[in-house]
Formats: structure tokens, sequence, C-alpha cells
């Protein structure tokens, strides 16, 4: 979303050599990262390697034990999540937690709770109708009568709410037909050209690379390789993987 102030620029989100336990079960090791304005970055991964803790490490929910975060030129390791969310950094977490007693219109407004001004909190709400008509004519309807992609362009809508610099995005195609994940991958990369930065966590390698800038491979908790996507394609064992 643009925004006259020029609020969406920053400086990259640096991960700098983390590491993520539960208890005594180390998740993450010396993991490193650049996710820079502008640009679409994604994390592509198997089941279990690491990338939702990932997630979990830069809010805040699950600090590391070893290494830095930093956001905009300041050091994010450790900060309350609020603080870290309030620097401009929206999630869309894995399976979506829309609120399905509330409508459409509701569950977006949940997403701009930390805005006071009635106008901006409108004229938001306006872009994001924009981008998904189709909300806009279900405003009213419960979330929780709405299909599977309804309800994660309410997701994607309500972490547009806050108008974030960067929008992290956990596996939004999860469980959509293939028509509708192209439809809202083809609303990410409009996201992105509007001036939101997205770090896109997916599985789904062929067209997470075909609107990415930019990617990493996480594997076990570790980062085994990062680069354009034309890289991606041709490494080794991203092809072994997920290219057969
Ligand atoms: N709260 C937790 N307590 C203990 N272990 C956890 C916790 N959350 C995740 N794990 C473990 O950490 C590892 C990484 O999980 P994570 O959710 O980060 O994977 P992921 O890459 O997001 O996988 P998926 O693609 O299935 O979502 C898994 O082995 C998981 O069982
Ligand atoms: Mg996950």
């Amino acid at each position: 979303m643009t925004d006259p102030g020029g609020k969406f620029r920053f400086k990259p989100l640096f991960i700098d050599g983390i590491h993520v336990a539960y208890g005594k079960a180390g998740v993450l090791s010396d993991v490193s990262m650049e996710i820079l304005p502008g640009r679409i970055t994604c994390l592509l991964g198997a089941n279990g390697a690491g990338k939702s803790t990932l997630i979990r490490a830069v809010l805040g929910l699950t600090p590391p034990r070893q290494g830095s975060i930093a956001f905009d030129g300041m050091d994010i390791t450790g900060a309350p999540t609020h603080a870290i969310v309030g620097k401009g950094i929206a999630c869309i977490p894995e399976g979506r937690r829309i609120f399905p007693k509330m409508s459409a219109q509701e569950n977006l407004l949940m997403g701009a709770f930390q805005e006071r001004s009635k106008e901006l909190i409108r004229a938001r709400l306006e872009k994001v109708y924009g981008l998904f008509p189709r909300l806009a004519e279900r405003r009213a309807q419960l979330a929780g009568t709405m299909s599977g992609g309804e309800q994660a362009m309410v997701s994607i809508g309500r972490g547009l709410m806050s108008a974030p610099k960067l929008l992290i995005i956990d596996e939004p195609s999860l469980g959509l037909s293939p028509a509708l994940v192209n439809e809202n991958f083809r609303i990410i990369r409009r996201i992105c050209e509007e001036g939101t930065a997205v770090f896109l966590v997916e599985q789904n390698v062929r067209q997470t690379l075909a609107i990415a800038h930019y990617g990493y491979v996480l594997s076990q908790g570790r980062v085994v390789a990062g680069g354009l996507p034309a890289e991606l394609k041709e490494n080794e064992q991203v092809r072994k993987a997920y290219f057969g």
C-alpha cells in the first residue's frame, strides 16, 4: 500500500546467526537471512524444517538463544511482540486464525486495532476492498461461513490493515485450489509493488519462485541455499527435494 509519508521504506530485516530451541529440542541452527524492502523474499522448506519457528523468533514469540535480529536499524532480539509489531511488521499466521463469528469487515478492522484515526482506517479498508473486490461484496458475511479462499483473503487483508512495512505470510496457499493460489499470489505481487515488503513462507515451490525476488531454503533448521529464483531452481539440493 502506498503512503504519502513514505513510511514503508525501511532498513532490512537482518537475521544473524540465530539458534532457536523449544526446551532442549534445538530447531534452528545458525540461521542468517536478509529481507529487503521492495521485494518478495521467500522461504522454502519441507514440513518441520523450522519455517514457522523462524517467524516466531522474528516476532519475539520464541526468542533466539543465540544470534540477533534487527529490523529497520533497531535490534529487536528478544523484544516484546507488541513492540516488534509496532515497528511495522505484520504476520499472517499459519492456519489464518480468522474470527469465525465476526463479519469479514470486523475481522479486517481487528488488524487496525493500533490505529486511532477513523479516516486512516477507512482509507485502508477501501484499499483492501480494492485488492479483494470479493470481500467488498461480502463484507457483512460471517467469516466462518466464507470459503477457504475467501478466508485466506480476509487473513491477508487483516494483515494489511496495520499498513505494515513488512508483511510475513505463513503458507497462504495451504488447502487452496490452484486457481485460488494463482489469484492470491497475484495479489501478493501487487502488495509488494505498492510498497509493502513480503516475506513469504511456502511449500508451493514453483509458484513461489515465480513471484519471489529472492529466496532461502531451510532444511532441518539450517539454511541450505539462498539466491535468486533462477539460481534456486538450478540448485542441486532444491532440485532433488522439489523438482525430482
Ligand atoms: N511449541 C513447540 N514445542 C516443541 N516443539 C515444537 C514447537 N513448535 C514446533 N516444534 C517443532 O519444531 C520443529 C519445526 O517446526 P515448525 O513449525 O517451525 O516447522 P515448519 O517448517 O513451519 O513446518 P510446516 O511446513 O509443517 O508448517 C518441528 O519438529 C516441530 O515439531
Ligand atoms: Mg509452519
